[in-house]
């Protein structure tokens, strides 16, 4: 069943609500339409939402869910917080991302003192920590709804909650086996989009809370991806990120999966991440490179250049392993574009350790790498690490390893000039007035007249 075919105003409300999902969200979408209905009359005015997003693209992906739900039950969708209803969808996988929503939290209850109609709710990775729920319980009384990861498919049944109680809705589940097909979504452009293929992570790299924010692994089945990307681009969209903490982990095989999506006929562009490189393989590579809609570019977060600290990580692999895919992709195609991820000043790391992580990025000649500096996160292993690095001590790490990414790329992208590039505009772009910004199939940013 498709919800675009549903009736929602034909469902009889005066029964009990199914058991089984995504029937029983559909019955609460139709009983919160009302609810919103009559909230509308008191307020003299249509209601509106905002959806706010921190976070990675899994976040912006649960957002695009939320903001379905939310069109569906009658909201008229804004981008400002000043709306009649706001949901924050938090993350936490560094502290100032967890810090930014208290900020924004303080700032909203100061509106809802103005407009009395004004609803707030929190959701996401943050939402799944016991502080954060002890710290919101005493001291951000004013929420009215807290829901976390695993049970976010349930939004319309608990906005139903949340307008027939008066006090704060608190709802986190601890871990959810379950995959809901078929839910509202409102994508935020008509033209790209991320979807989900798997969900979770049982990696456990010591620095990361991310497995225990989003639990374990859970793959969708390559049908429902496969009906998704046809639907995608029978709607016109043009890029696909296929999304999963570590794709190459899909249950169902992940270069099957590539060349599967290959086969769908139309214009359009295939990407994914995140790759973890314990589990990239020659197949991976080959499958990148024979897919014609596949982007030849591979994003494959190494965190760090010394096989001390990557041990200490629990990453699995060293950077002789690492290295070794580099070559097998780069002997197929000398040009390949790698992105990654890197962590300065994990703990114990030495000033030599981190000089290692700068000569790798030069061996490796990335095109862009995330770099972050090591933030401490209660519940993971290294938390409990000794040897802490300082604040500043990190951030002149940080700031010398740019220094050096950006001599690399400098010369490493110059083998762009001359050539014609396939780019997606997204935006304006920052040349000037007249010009669009999007990405090339490498991933690189390119603006255009
Ligand atoms: N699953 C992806 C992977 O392993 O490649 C990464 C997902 S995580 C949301 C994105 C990045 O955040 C990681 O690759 C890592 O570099 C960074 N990160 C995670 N935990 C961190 C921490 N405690 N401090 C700093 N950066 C962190
Ligand atoms: Fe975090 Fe590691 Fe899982 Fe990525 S693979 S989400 S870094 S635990
Ligand atoms: Fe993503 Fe942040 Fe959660 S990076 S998975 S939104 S903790």
């Amino acid at each position: 069943m498709m919800y675009e075919n549903i009736d929602f105003n034909s469902i009889d409300l005066t029964q009990e609500p199914p058991v089984s999902e995504p029937e029983r969200q559909y019955y609460f979408i139709a009983k919160c339409r009302q609810y919103v209905k009559e909230q509308e009359e008191l307020a003299g005015h249509p209601l509106t939402a905002a959806v706010v997003t921190f976070g990675c693209q899994m976040n912006a992906r649960d957002s695009e869910k939320l903001s379905g739900i939310l069109e569906q039950v009658g909201y008229t969708l804004s981008d400002s917080e000043e709306a009649d209803f706001v949901i924050y969808n938090t993350c936490t996988v560094r502290d100032n991302a967890n810090q930014r929503v208290y900020g924004r939290l303080g700032f909203c209850n100061s509106m809802k003192r103005k407009n009395p109609h004004k609803k707030i709710a929190l959701c996401g990775c943050m939402m799944q920590e016991q502080n954060v729920i002890d710290k919101l319980k005493k001291s951000y009384r004013f929420v009215d709804l807290i829901f976390g990861t695993h049970n976010i498919f349930k939004f319309a049944e608990l906005l139903c909650r949340m307008f027939e109680s008066s006090g704060m809705i608190i709802d986190i589940w601890k871990d959810s086996d379950q995959i809901v097909e078929d839910l509202p979504v409102e994508r935020k452009y008509p033209f790209k989009s991320g979807i989900n293929i798997m969900f979770g992570c049982n990696n456990f790299c010591t620095y990361c809370i991310v497995p225990y924010v989003r639990g374990r692994e859970r793959s969708r089945k390559p049908e429902s991806v496969i009906a998704e990307v046809k639907a995608l681009v029978k709607n016109g969209y043009k890029e696909i990120t296929l999304l999963g903490q570590n794709v190459n982990s899909y249950s169902y095989g992940f270069p099957e999966l590539l060349r599967e999506l290959d086969k769908i006929e139309g214009d359009f562009r295939i990407r994914f991440m995140s790759s973890h490189p314990k589990d990239a393989s020659h197949e991976l590579i080959d499958a990148i490179l024979e897919c014609k809609k596949v982007c030849k570019h591979l994003h494959l977060p190494v965190q760090a250049g010394s096989d001390r600290i990557l041990k200490l990580m629990n990453r699995r692999y060293t950077t002789a392993d690492y290295l070794k895919i580099i070559d097998y992709a780069r002997s197929k195609d000398p040009e390949f574009s790698f992105t990654t991820d890197l962590i300065v000043g994990f703990p114990s790391e030495t000033y030599e350790e981190f000089c290692e992580t700068k000569e790798l990025i030069k061996k490796v000649k990335y095109d862009n790498i995330y770099s972050f500096v090591y933030s401490r996160r209660s519940g993971t292993k290294a938390a409990e690490m000794e040897d802490h690095i300082s604040d500043k001590q990190k951030g002149l790490w940080l700031r010398e390893l740019l220094l050096e990414q950006r001599e690399v790329s400098t010369a490493w992208l110059s083998r762009f000039v001359g050539r014609t590039v396939t780019v997606l505009p997204t935006g304006e772009g920052r040349t000037g007035a007249d010009y669009l910004t999007g990405k090339s199939d490498e991933d690189m940013i390119v603006e255009v007249k």
